[in-house]
């Protein structure tokens, strides 16, 4: 069993012990101390309980005083004090808990109140609280069950994809998170200056670019593509994991201003390669969180998304359905939907379509491939029909896209052509298309949203709520 002394000041309080591992362990009477915030306190004739949760779990503590001449002033004191949102550190013995659905509570004999929390004022005290108040109140709302388990799971979410990719010999590499370059070429990027904004404001001319911080035009990074691929051109098989951010106003469930992305780029690998990676990662990702946090993820299934943990063992048992983009369209254009959008080929895939693709054809997570290249990035591989490139985006049931990756272009002819068709300056890319003068290989990679991800594990709805402090448009207030 772990242990975690340290000093605390106050009573002679010395062994505490994180409240998921004082559940695990046996009701022997053994001494403990318990830190944590109090959730709640019922205080009867003979005996007062208190709630206790430290975070380390979904569960709390229940803390039993008795309220008999035994107990010292400053835990008297404290009992009375004390309200929902007080942080304490409670002494007392494991023992078997006579009340129902506990096996074991704290027979607590000694209280510090570490820190008052103003009954008047506090604004967690109901039991239950819409998402959109807890959403402006970011920096207590983990205090609460749903946000607590969102917050855990998400970290060992990121700890899992970073076991993952170790595990198979890929490099985690920091690309840079200011760049004077748009990988994506979707022109929504925040920019990043030091000029006088207000002194420009006057001027007619546009900003002289050359004299910023920089000496040239930079913006926040939309993707850490384009600088993994060159390590993967070294080091074969890489991942960056950072901060993207995206100037997009748009409004929705789905979109951040500022989100995490995974992205992996694997050299001497093609389209089929990716397409097994993708597969292999998600499944691994949601296996991993079934097992270490199956109390948190029992919680979403119960109050959040029915059925959420039935779904996710069915998709790690299934294999994922591969369709073309050409094939995917036809099926929407079978089909009796009445959607909002007509789906015609060359024109990208709306929600509806990708839930319809995976809710109603596939019943399941859909990989489609070969996008027609006017609505996908200058730095995909063409294919041999001039029309398609080796695209594929991964779609699940209620989300739809959460994946989006290619084969690369490796041809340097091609590339410059894709580029000069858009109107790209080469010479910016010049470093890039390096790559293709110097050792070029085949290589893929894919973009993952990291909050998709939580979203859909943890069955989520809204995509600030999955991120501890969302950003979007209008909203950066903590
Ligand atoms: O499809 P996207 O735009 O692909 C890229 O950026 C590639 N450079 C990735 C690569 O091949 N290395 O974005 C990838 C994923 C999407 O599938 C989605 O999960 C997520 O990033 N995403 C967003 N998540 C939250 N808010 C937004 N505004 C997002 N935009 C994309
Ligand atoms: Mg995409």
């Amino acid at each position: 069993m772990d242990t975690y002394p340290f000093q605390i000041s106050g009573p002679a309080l010395y062994l505490i012990m994180f409240i998921k591992d004082i559940l695990k362990a046996e009701a022997d009477n053994s001494e403990v101390c318990v830190s944590g915030w109090v959730r709640t306190k019922r205080d009867m004739k003979n005996l007062v309980f208190i709630e206790v949760n430290d975070g380390s779990c979904f569960a709390g503590i229940q803390c039993t005083f008795d309220k008999g001449p035994g107990l010292d002033a400053a835990t008297e004191t404290g009992l009375s004090r004390l309200t929902a949102g007080a942080s304490v550190t409670v002494r007392g013995r494991i023992v078997p808990s006579p009340a129902s659905g506990q096996r074991l509570e704290v027979a607590a004999t000694e209280l510090a109140l570490v820190g008052e929390a103003d009954a008047e004022t506090y604004p967690l005290q109901k039991k239950r609280h819409s998402l959109e108040f807890l959403r402006e109140i970011a920096h207590l709302r983990a205090r609460t069950n749903t946000f607590g388990a969102v917050a855990r799971v998400r970290g060992r979410m990121a700890f899992a994809v970073n076991r993952f990719f170790e595990e198979r010999g890929f490099f985690l590499v920091h690309t840079p998170i200011i760049t004077a370059n748009d990988a994506e070429g979707a022109g929504a990027m925040f920019q990043v200056t030091t000029l006088d904004l207000a002194a420009l404001a006057g001027s007619s001319s546009p900003p002289d670019w050359s004299r910023d911080f920089f000496a040239r035009h930079c913006y926040l990074t939309v993707s850490g593509q384009l600088e993994a691929e060159t390590y993967a051109m070294a080091l074969s098989r890489v991942y960056t994991f950072g901060p993207t951010f995206r100037a997009e106003n748009s409004n929705t469930a789905r979109h951040l201003a500022e989100f995490w992305m995974i992205e992996p780029e694997i050299a001497f690998a093609e389209l089929p390669d990716l397409m097994t990676l993708a597969e292999d990662f998600l499944k691994y990702i949601f296996a991993d969180t079934l097992e270490k946090s199956a109390d948190d993820l029992n919680f979403f299934d119960l109050r959040v998304q029915k059925g959420l943990v039935e779904n996710l063992q069915a998709l790690i048992k299934s294999k994922f359905t591969h369709i073309t983009y050409t094939d995917a369209v036809n099926e929407l254009q079978k089909s009796k939907e009445d959607f909002d959008f007509k789906p015609v080929w060359g024109s990208d895939l709306q929600t509806e379509h990708e839930k319809y693709l995976t809710e109603k054809v596939a019943g399941g997570p859909v990989i489609v491939t070969d996008y027609p290249k006017d609505i996908k990035a200058f730095y995909m591989k063409l294919n041999d029909d001039d029309k398609t490139v080796r695209a594929m985006d991964v779609l699940v049931p209620r989300l739809g896209e959460i994946i989006g990756g290619s084969q690369r272009e490796d041809n340097l002819q091609k590339l410059e052509k894709r580029m000069t068709e858009l109107g790209m300056n080469s010479k910016d890319y010049s470093w890039y298309l390096d790559l293709r003068r110097y050792g070029a290989v085949p290589h893929s990679g894919f973009g993952l949203g990291f909050e998709r991800l939580v979203q859909y594990v943890t069955g989520m709805a809204n995509i600030r709520d999955v991120i501890p402090y969302p950003r979007a448009a209008g909203q950066a207030d903590f």
